[in-house]
């Protein structure tokens, strides 16, 4: 009965004495096979070498993978020729590699804060980050790895802005696999505009993960939610930045941005041995950033992922036609400020990149936001997230994707000539239909209530519309011009209702202005309010709701 107290001491007194999970002034970690482990034994701090190569590099690695993987390394760009390595912290705070041989300093932190500092301790905690604290400040680290992160990205890190000291988080591809030091792609957040995430080789835009919409970026559907992970985005006045968090604690996975520029989530298969990627993105045709030029759509289920939206035409039709699409597309009717101008809603979108965007974040409605675009001439196009707010495109439009579901409403500004008979006209003729003439009204109401309103549109139009918004305006026409004025939609809600696909319309009660023949039979509980009896009325009451 005494074995399993006597075993259990050893136990504690033998296997834990050799790791550490800090240093401090006056230690030192040498390369020979001392390391730095984590509290709970997730992650651990040594030197290492890469897969057929001599350098040594200061690193850190998940504990529980047996296959190292580096998920951040000191010097990077300063290797180490052979095991002569020393890691030591100085007591004003500083983290120094230095080369005992030659009695050199190969990297060191620059995290000297000579007043504040008293007791440094170098400390590697249980998330996987390396930080300098001392007891004066509690909590807050004079220095720490997840400030500087390399080509990895582990929950508690994150990628984006530091508003109040401008600071960026943001990862940087290897080299080779067998070279950690800066290689050619980075992965940022880009706070300007939408907040989203983009991928660049060198200084050229590769890919970027479309806007963040509150639950994930772009809308498609691979960025769907999964088992492994839940995605972040935080912004507020003092950050903007994506993380994220694994679902629960036994799973252990990174995201990476590889030497040729590939973006993984993996997660180690502890049964396999081996990581498994379960996210990649940039995997079809439509990924390429910019594949099908200024206003060209890109999907990647069609045959051929290019295509000009409705209003445009291919700005170079002959290489368009041999499947180059750089040159994108123009409108047919080009904009002219002082021209009538409206929208036409492209739905189920990656919203578009841009040179330049104007972002309003305050409370702004659809129709607020439509009136903010149509102010400034060079506004093609707006929309309204939930996240970002009002934004407004003033430039050419990037790199925009259309999905067949998910995805975001985008309005683009068209010349009204281009918006052609499908909506505005439509509106028009059959809101001056309902509204200019009591007769038309009787027969609206008419045949509203017998279940055949399009009966009212057939007579007036030659060619064949579409049903839906036939049916749409004619609800929302009765709607404005019902008897009480309370009922009567507003005239934000009226623009919501034509411009969504499917809104969720009420039924319309009686017409206010209503010949006195059927008002008689149709509400014997009258309450001796005087209908309208002129037609300017009513059309007044359209244009301005209540
Ligand atoms: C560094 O080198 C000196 C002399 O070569 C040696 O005395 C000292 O022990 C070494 N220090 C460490 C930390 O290896
Ligand atoms: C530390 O600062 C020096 C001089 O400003 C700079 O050359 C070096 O790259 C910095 N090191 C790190 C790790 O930031
Ligand atoms: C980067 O990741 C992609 C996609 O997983 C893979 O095909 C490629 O081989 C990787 N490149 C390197 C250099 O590891
Ligand atoms: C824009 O329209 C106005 C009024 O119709 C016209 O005078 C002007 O020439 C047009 N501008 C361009 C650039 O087409
Ligand atoms: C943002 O929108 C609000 C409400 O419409 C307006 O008062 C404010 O001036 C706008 N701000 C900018 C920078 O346009
Ligand atoms: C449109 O807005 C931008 C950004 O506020 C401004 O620089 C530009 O002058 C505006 N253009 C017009 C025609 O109002």
């Amino acid at each position: 009965m005494m074995v399993f107290p006597l075993i259990f001491f050893f136990l504690i007194c033998l296997s834990p004495s050799t790791a550490i999970d800090n240093l401090s002034p006056g230690q030192t970690l040498l390369d020979n096979g001392q390391t730095i482990v984590s509290a709970s034994q997730t992650f651990e701090l040594g030197f290492f070498s890469l897969w057929n190569s001599e350098n040594r590099y200061v690193g850190i690695w998940f504990k529980n993978v047996p296959q190292q993987t580096p998920v951040w390394v000191a010097n990077k760009n300063s290797p180490l020729g052979d095991s002569s390595g020393v890691l030591v912290i100085t007591s004003s705070g500083k983290i120094l590699i230095a080369n005992n041989a030659t009695n050199t300093i190969i990297w060191s932190s620059n995290s000297s804060y000579s007043a504040a500092t008293s007791n440094p301790v170098l400390q590697l905690l249980d998330n996987g980050n390396l930080v300098v604290k001392t007891n004066v400040l509690g909590d807050y680290y004079l220095w720490q790895s997840f400030d500087h992160p390399c080509d990895t990205l582990i929950p508690g890190m994150n990628l984006g802005w530091n508003l109040r000291n401008n600071q960026e988080w943001y990862l940087t591809s290897w080299k080779t696999l067998q070279d950690p030091s800066s290689g050619d792609y980075t992965y940022r957040v880009d706070p300007r505009g939408l907040l989203q995430l983009v991928l660049r080789q060198g200084a050229q835009v590769q890919y970027r993960s479309g806007p963040w919409d509150g639950v994930r970026f772009g809308g498609g559907p691979k960025f769907s939610k999964n088992a492994v992970y839940d995605p972040i985005f935080v912004f507020d006045s003092n950050n903007v930045f994506y993380s994220f968090v694994n679902n629960d604690n036994s799973i252990i996975s990174r995201f990476v941005v590889n030497q040729s520029g590939a973006l993984n989530h993996l997660t180690w298969n502890e049964r396999r041995n081996e990581w498994i990627v379960i996210i990649t993105l940039r995997t079809d045709m439509c990924d390429r950033y910019a594949l099908c030029g200024p206003y060209g759509f890109c999907n990647a289920d069609r045959l051929l992922v290019c295509q000009c939206p409705d209003g445009f035409t291919p700005r170079l039709p002959e290489d368009w036609a041999r499947l180059d699409w750089s040159g994108g597309c123009v409108r047919k009717t080009p904009l002219n400020c002082s021209v009538a101008a409206g929208f036409r809603r492209f739905p189920r979108l990656k919203l578009p990149d841009t040179a330049y965007f104007l972002v309003n974040r305050t409370e702004m409605n659809l129709v607020e936001c439509r009136e903010a675009c149509l102010r400034n001439c060079s506004c093609v196009a707006y929309a309204r997230t939930e996240v970002s707010g009002c934004v407004a495109w003033l430039g050419d439009l990037l790199d925009v994707r259309d999905y067949s579901e998910g995805g975001q409403d985008l309005y683009v500004r068209m010349a009204a000539s281009d918006l052609g008979k499908t909506f505005s006209n439509l509106l028009e003729i059959i809101s001056r239909l309902i509204c200019s003439s009591t007769g038309m009204l009787d027969q609206a109401w008419k045949v509203w209530n017998g279940g055949k309103p399009l009966e009212l549109v057939d007579a007036v139009m030659e060619s064949p519309v579409p049903t839906s918004e036939v049916l749409r305006c004619i609800q929302t026409g009765l709607l404005c011009v019902q008897q009480r004025p309370e009922d009567r939609p507003t005239m934000s809600s009226v623009l919501l209702m034509l411009d969504s696909e499917n809104p969720m319309l009420p039924q319309p009660k009686q017409p206010g202005f209503y010949t006195e023949r059927f008002l008689l039979h149709a509400d014997s509980s009258s309450t001796g309010k005087k209908p309208f009896s002129s037609s300017n009325d009513v059309t007044v009451t359209m244009l301005q709701g209540r």
